[in-house]
């Protein structure tokens, strides 16, 4: 997977060139450049390929996406939310940039994710290529990954319902994944049934993903994570773990993981890199 990434990589590094004023510059290159497992580029570049697409049409999609997902984790560790200080190995932004600076790397980041994707719409205007842009519009703001930070932030030390808890993974982590599927299907030109299905098995691997994410910050170590453990417990987060208890939150980790796989097994897909890369992140242990 190595040559993806190191696509991924340097295409990041491109769309980052530094300019006047250099502070933002940096503070975005900062949390974007040399870290993150770029999971929802992969995903993204690996479902189109799947799907028979080549990466030129679908790189600023995933690396937009990137964007996006490194603008949410600065203000995510913001003291007025998660308030942590570390994220990939390295102090978070806003330890390093104070927190003006982190706010507006976070803004910078979502603004530059859209110049991206609609210069290339500019100059390849078919429709796939806009809706593309739209899934991942729509997965971003306030019916999406955001929505799922609202209420994550509101249900911080209150007695959520299991109900709730859906709508926090679904939003805060399953609509990213909803935009790097699709938009890596729309840029094929996918029929309304894959896409279907795609936005189904998004909401299985994010809540899986999240699921793990939280059994992470309770098990693993700060050196294996690169980000702080127990910050769940130190702002009292809505949890897979508080609300359903641990051993229902493993069992359930492993049947949304397989949900997700019987997804693709539907479509057809099990002999594709997209495959067996999903397969291969469930055995994820950071
Ligand atoms: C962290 O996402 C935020 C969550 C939704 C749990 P990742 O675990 O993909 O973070 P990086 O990009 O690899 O650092
Ligand atoms: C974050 O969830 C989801 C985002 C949209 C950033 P967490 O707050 O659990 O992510 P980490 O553990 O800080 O990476
Ligand atoms: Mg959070
Ligand atoms: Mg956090
Ligand atoms: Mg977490």
């Amino acid at each position: 997977m190595n040559k993806y990434i190191d696509l991924i990589e340097s295409s990041l590094d491109n769309y980052l060139e530094i300019k006047y004023p250099e502070k933002i510059y940096e503070a975005m290159r900062y949390s974007v450049l040399g870290g993150g497992k770029r999971i929802r580029a992969m995903i993204t570049l690996l479902t189109s390929e799947a799907l028979g697409c080549n990466h030129n049409n679908t790189l600023p999609f995933a690396c937009a996406i990137e964007m996006i997902h490194a603008y949410s984790l600065i203000h995510d560790d913001l003291p007025a939310m998660d308030d942590d200080d570390l994220r990939r190995g390295k102090p978070t932004n806003h330890k390093i940039f104070g927190e003006a600076m982190a706010i507006l790397a976070g803004d910078a980041l979502l603004n530059r994710a859209f110049e991206i994707m609609s210069n290339f719409c500019v100059k390849n205007s078919e429709p796939q290529f806009i809706k593309a842009m739209n899934v991942i519009s729509k997965a971003s703001g306030a019916n999406g990954m955001i929505g799922g930070q609202v209420m994550d932030i509101l249900s911080e030390g209150q007695e959520i319902n299991a109900e709730i808890l859906e709508y926090i993974y679904k939003n805060k982590t399953s609509a990213l994944f909803k935009a790097s599927f699709c938009s890596g299907a729309y840029v094929t030109n996918a029929s309304a049934e894959i896409i279907e299905k795609f936005e189904l098995m998004a909401d299985y691997f994010g809540i899986s993903f999240q699921i793990k994410d939280d059994l992470l910050d309770i098990h693993s170590t700060e050196e294996v994570l690169g980000k702080p453990i127990n910050s769940d417990e130190k702002n009292d987060k809505a949890t897979y773990i508080k609300i359903h208890g641990l051993e229902k939150a493993e069992k359930d980790y492993l049947e949304y993981s397989e949900k997700t796989l019987q997804i693709l097994e539907s479509l057809d897909l099990c002999d594709t890199e997209l495959y067996r890369y999903i397969k291969n992140a469930f055995e994820r242990t950071y």
